[in-house]
């Protein structure tokens, strides 16, 4: 007899290695070996990972990581979204579908605004209401054509015992920042992964204390000596951001190229000589709206933008996101009351790149993904203004 399939956290070992088996087959391709994928498995954590069980057997699953997102310099709870795998004798069946569209629910039930991933596919989540709202852009470019030798700054290795103090360098950049990850301890770990001789952190120290830092690790490259991959890089003034140029000029030597995860329009590129950025990848995350109100409460907004935002969702999986309610923003924060004229009619689709300002209202109007009048759009795009969205952390 066919059960309907259920998705719940772990109970056994046994379900662990069925799912450690599911997404081995699942990610083989990206050529990953499974120690790696077990290591993965680990760094999410059991509690966190979630079983697709049809039949009483592991026929997919996931993983969820709780940390905290920025948008108008406020940190809203967000859950990314790992490892979403389905055997390939049950695909095509609608198993995926049920798996994302139940843990939309159960997340939504847990009470977190809002859901991020990294998509293989956009038509796959779109039937869980997940949009692209954001992007990760990758660089890749020369070490010889950066032509940067300011080296006013000074600039020294550290070792694990002080990888802490880049931790208050990240937050100050990253909360002025739209989508970028408010970290956790899990996030950190990702960034400083691997041993502390092949993962070289360096801390720029400007005159009133430290003012950026970057992680990196030397890749090889098949006929080329190597290149240097960025896990992460922060400056918050020029004489850093100069800093910090010179010395990856200095790899130029014998280093070929550099691979950097940065905004989609990037300064630190607008600040060195390279003309021409190759993109390697633009892999956009898509964001789901779990609770729209809380999400829109919970973020900050421009400050001198004053008005407020008639909207009627409609959400064909949460009922709790239904209806009809009134946003009001006055000196950076929002409220939301229930109720209003539903001037702005979108659904989860239409809110996601909406509230990040991926896209502004008028082209999501275009879409079909948002139906307002002119002035509402108008004041949609301003209240919704900001740095463009992105995000460099991976899980
Ligand atoms: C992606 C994956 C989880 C989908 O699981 P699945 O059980 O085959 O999905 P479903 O049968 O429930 O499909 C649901 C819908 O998504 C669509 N869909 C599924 N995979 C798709 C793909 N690769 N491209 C486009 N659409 C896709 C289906 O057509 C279906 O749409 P429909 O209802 O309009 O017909 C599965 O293919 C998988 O495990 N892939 C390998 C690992 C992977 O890519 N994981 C995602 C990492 S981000």
């Amino acid at each position: 007899m066919t059960t309907a399939p259920e998705v719940r956290p772990l109970e056994s070992d046994a379900e662990f290695q069925a799912l450690l088996s599911a997404e081995y087959q699942s990610f083989f391709g990206f050529g990953q070996p499974a120690s790696v994928l077990e290591g993965w498995l680990d760094w999410i954590g059991r509690d966190n990972l979630r079983v697709l069980v049809q039949d009483g057997q592991v026929v997919g699953g996931l993983g969820l990581l709780h940390f905290g997102q920025y948008f108008g310099g406020r940190s809203v709870p967000s859950v990314g979204i790992s490892v979403v795998a389905v055997v390939p004798e049950v695909r095509g069946t609608g198993a995926g579908k049920h798996l994302m569209q139940q843990t939309v629910r159960q997340m939504a039930a847990d009470g977190a605004p809002l859901s991020v991933l990294y998509p293989s596919t956009w038509a796959f989540y779109r039937h869980a209401g997940y949009e692209p709202a954001g992007a990760r852009t990758t660089y890749e470019f020369n070490l010889r054509r950066l032509g940067a030798t300011d080296t006013t700054c000074r600039l020294r290795r550290i070792g694990p015992e002080e990888r802490r103090r880049v931790e208050p360098i990240y937050e100050q950049f990253a909360c002025h920042q739209t989508g970028l990850v408010a970290r956790t301890r899990m996030n950190w770990q990702k960034i400083f992964k691997g041993e502390p001789e092949d993962v070289f952190t360096y801390l720029v120290e400007g005159p009133a204390g430290p003012s950026g830092y970057l992680v990196y690790t030397h890749q090889e490259v098949p006929d080329k000596p190597y290149r240097i991959d960025i896990r992460d890089l922060v400056w918050l003034d020029e004489s850093a951001g100069r800093r910090i140029l010179a010395f990856l000029h200095q790899h130029g030597v014998l280093g070929e190229s550099v691979r950097y995860d940065g905004a989609p329009v990037d300064p630190l590129l607008a600040l060195s000589r390279v003309e021409n950025q190759k993109i390697r990848y633009n892999h956009y995350w898509m964001l789901r709206m779990l609770d729209a109100r809380a999400a829109l409460t919970g973020r900050g907004y421009p400050a001198g933008v004053a008005g407020e935002l008639h909207f009627e969702l409609e959400d064909p999986l949460l009922e709790q996101n239904r209806g009809r309610f009134v946003l009001r923003v006055r000196d950076g924060q929002g409220e939301v009351a229930d109720g209003g004229t539903g001037q702005i009619r979108l659904g989860p689709r239409g809110l996601a790149p909406l509230y990040t300002g991926h896209l502004p209202p008028e082209d999501l109007r275009r879409m079909g993904l948002l139906e307002a009048d002119d002035a509402s759009c108008g004041q949609a795009a301003a209240i919704f203004s900001g740095p463009r969205p992105w995000m460099c952390d991976r899980f």
